[in-house]
């Protein structure tokens, strides 16, 4: 008896101190898990969504994906490397880590559930991991790119705008059949969309008009483009 409590006593008292260690998770579940990501990463180098993309980032950094700019001061100035204890502590609850993070997730409650994520994790973010987790049949493809916006290109004709201006409270539209329309200002929504996948440059775009037209958002392809097409001219 004595015996056994000289060996759990320091067992307990360390296991106390770390937190309890995460056992090992099982990767295809944590697949399944991982939807949850989706509206918000990809797993494809260099392609960040609201989230940044999650590739190749196991081992490296926190907070230094190149090309993403949105990072909080919080986790910018990070100093620590995404493993499976930190990313433990991440999934658990993002801002009790990083206070004030705009990861807008409230976190995994249950150990298995993390452990299992991670597991998933732990060959999806080494770098070539996303190949490989596909090849595994882990994920599909449409789990790597994540919930990416669609393809703006080709465009049909009646949704490129040839010409717009503002004047007054309105802005006069031509698409390129050469159909011309006018719209209350507070209508129609400006918005930049830089991607390869956004509009062709030179060719601002209308998207997603509801089913009478009267709301819409157009597109431009860089803020310079909108800059020199959009002008005030009645
Ligand atoms: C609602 C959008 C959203 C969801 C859902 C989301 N994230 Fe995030 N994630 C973000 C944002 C935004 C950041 C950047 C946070 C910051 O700068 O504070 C981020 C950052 C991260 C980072 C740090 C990346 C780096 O470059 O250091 C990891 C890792 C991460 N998320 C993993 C996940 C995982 C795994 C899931 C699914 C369980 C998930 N996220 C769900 C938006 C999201």
């Amino acid at each position: 008896m004595t015996q056994y409590r000289k060996l759990l006593l320091p067992l307990i008292t360390t296991m106390t101190l770390a937190g309890p260690a995460l056992a090992d998770g099982d990767a295809g579940i944590g697949g399944k898990l991982y939807r949850a990501c989706l509206a918000c990463h990809s797993l494809q180098t260099g392609v960040h969504l609201s989230g940044p993309s999650l590739a190749g980032i196991w081992g490296a950094k926190a907070g230094k994906n190149t090309g993403f700019v949105r990072y909080s001061p919080g986790l910018k100035a990070a100093d620590f490397n995404w493993d499976k204890d930190t990313l433990n502590a991440w999934l658990a609850n993002p801002d009790a880590m990083i206070s004030g993070t705009t990861m807008k997730f409230r976190g995994i409650a249950q150990n298995g559930k993390r452990a299992d994520l991670i597991a998933f994790l732990r060959l999806a973010m080494v770098p070539g991991g996303s190949g490989d987790v596909v090849a595994k049949g882990l994920v599909t493809e449409s789990f790597i790119q994540g919930q990416q916006p669609p393809n703006m290109q080709p465009t049909p004709k009646h949704k490129q705008i040839t010409n717009i201006r503002h004047c007054g409270n309105a802005y006069f539209v031509e698409n390129g059949n050469g159909d011309k329309t006018s719209h209350w200002e507070k209508n129609i929504r400006l918005k930049i969309d830089s991607q390869a996948t956004g509009p062709a440059p030179g060719t601002p775009v209308i998207h997603g008009a509801g089913m009478r037209g009267d709301r819409f958002s157009v597109i431009f392809s860089s803020l310079d483009e909108l800059k020199n097409t959009l002008k005030e001219k009645c």
